[in-house]
């Protein structure tokens, strides 16, 4: 337990706090998964199934998650301990366990990004001009020495970031790579819709096509719902807990998942443009961002320019997305272990490190397949598709049923501040959340 003498960490201003959740927010999930799959599950549709369930559950989870750690302020575990005790700190601990094994596998990718931004200059063009793209990306994850040295660099800025703290770390540095991350979204889809023929990209994005739509495409939503908004597994509670009790939660929680959820949509309108333009093949999966996109970006006037913009995009989305989930791992230890904060950052930082290494390997065939999956791929099913549905319907049945008043107050701040959405927000919390989530996550579980 923290020894009560030191004063808790604070974000430093509103703006600051609304910046750095926006950052854990938006990762390579919107920039990384979520174009594919809308063109996967059915465009248009898709994307109105995921505003649904965004708009409604996730919002409530993740105003849930901002009451239960403003309200301890203390990290996943040592929230649900301070409020409850019982069995509920076993939520916080899978939500540790999730950060762990997320951050192993995002380091992974978010290495590539970085990578892939420095090829931009030194010759990926050239071969991206030459069709040869895909064996380049081949060649390059299954380089064991290129694939760990990126991910270590990635861990190492992303250490470095949580070492300084909460306002001069984490809060200093979303503070500018926010606004720089918006500005380049928007250079870049300002680039692509101009493009002769980006209108077919915009058709093939989000022309909507029911026949697509089926169990395991709420599935895909709720699971990417959850991803790209950091719910679930106590990042959010953590993030919560470093906020001053003035701050009003609802608002944030809107604001914070509207931010998301632009950025996802507005990726897609930089992509699908530009590669329906030059009539490439929408590749799925990684492949689109680490194949299709080179070859699109050699055919650009400026390419090389074009593509290290775009890498470094996702490489400012990565960062400010493995600060927080570092930061879930380091607070726990923190407080719970009485640890200092560069001790944690430095021994977790590591272990996770080390925890990816597999994922790293595991494109390039050195690492055996889990039952037909890569293991970098197995790691995302378990976080993504369990551990953080799980945590939600956990979450929401906490506030809706066994901490219901207190959260009630948490979130109108003692009854200063109205709240016209109480009691939707209840009912969300109480029954829609964990049996549309219970619901999803059971029939479409599919490996
Ligand atoms: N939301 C991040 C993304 O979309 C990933 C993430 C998940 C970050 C969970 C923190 C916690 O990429």
């Amino acid at each position: 337990m923290s020894n009560g003498i030191e004063q808790r960490e604070q974000w430093g201003s509103r703006m600051g706090f609304i910046f750095a959740a926006a950052g854990s927010a938006v990762g390579l999930g919107n920039i990384w998964k979520f174009p594919y799959m809308v063109g996967a599950n059915g465009g248009g549709a898709f994307v109105v199934i995921y505003l649904a369930i965004v708009f409604t559950i996730g919002v409530s989870v993740m105003l849930a998650e901002f009451a239960i750690g403003r309200n301890a302020g203390l990290n996943a575990v040592g929230s649900f301990k301070k409020i409850k005790g019982g069995a509920w700190p076993l939520v916080g601990w899978m939500g540790v366990i999730a950060g762990f094994l997320i951050l192993s596998f995002y380091g992974v990718v978010a290495g590539w990004t970085l990578a892939y931004m420095v090829k931009s200059f030194t010759g990926l063009i050239a071969i991206a001009a030459e069709g040869k793209a895909g064996d380049a990306f081949g060649a390059f994850v299954s380089n064991p020495t290129q694939v760990i040295l990126w991910q270590a660099i990635f861990m190492l800025m992303t250490i470095w970031i949580v070492y300084k703290g909460i306002g001069s770390g984490i809060e200093q540095y979303c503070k500018w790579m926010m606004p720089g991350l918006f500005l380049i979204l928007l250079i870049l889809i300002v680039r692509s819709v101009t493009l002769e023929g980006a209108g077919k990209g915009l058709e093939f994005y989000l022309k909507p096509d029911f026949s697509k739509v089926h169990g395991g495409v709420f599935l895909a939503a709720l699971g990417q719902g959850f991803f790209s908004l950091s719910l679930g597994m106590g990042c959010m509670i953590t993030y919560g807990s470093y906020l001053s009790k003035k701050e009003v939660l609802p608002s944030a929680a809107v604001t914070v998942s509207f931010l998301d959820t632009c950025v996802a949509f507005l990726a897609g309108l930089v992509i699908f443009p530009a590669v329906f333009a030059f009539g490439v093949e929408p590749g799925a999966g990684p492949g689109l961002t680490f194949i299709t996109l080179p070859s699109v970006f050699a055919k650009m006037p400026g390419g090389m320019i074009w593509s290290a913009l775009f890498f470094f995009l996702l490489f400012l989305a990565a960062i400010t997305s493995a600060i927080s989930l570092l930061e879930v791992c380091v607070a726990y230890f923190k407080d719970e272990l009485g640890w200092s904060r560069p001790k944690a950052t430095w021994i977790l930082g590591l272990v996770i490190f080390l925890l990816g290494v597999p994922s790293a390997l595991s494109l390039g065939g050195h690492i055996p397949q889990v039952a037909g999956k890569d293991f970098l791929d197995a790691v995302d099913f378990v976080s993504s598709n369990v551990l953080l549905p799980l945590g939600g319907i956990f979450i929401s049945l906490f506030v809706g049923w066994v901490w219901l008043d207190g959260a009630e107050k948490e979130i109108t701040n003692n009854g200063t501040i109205p709240f016209g959405f109480m009691t939707a927000w209840v009912w969300i919390c109480r029954i829609v959340a964990p049996v549309a989530i219970a619901y999803i996550f059971f029939s479409g579980l599919k490996w």
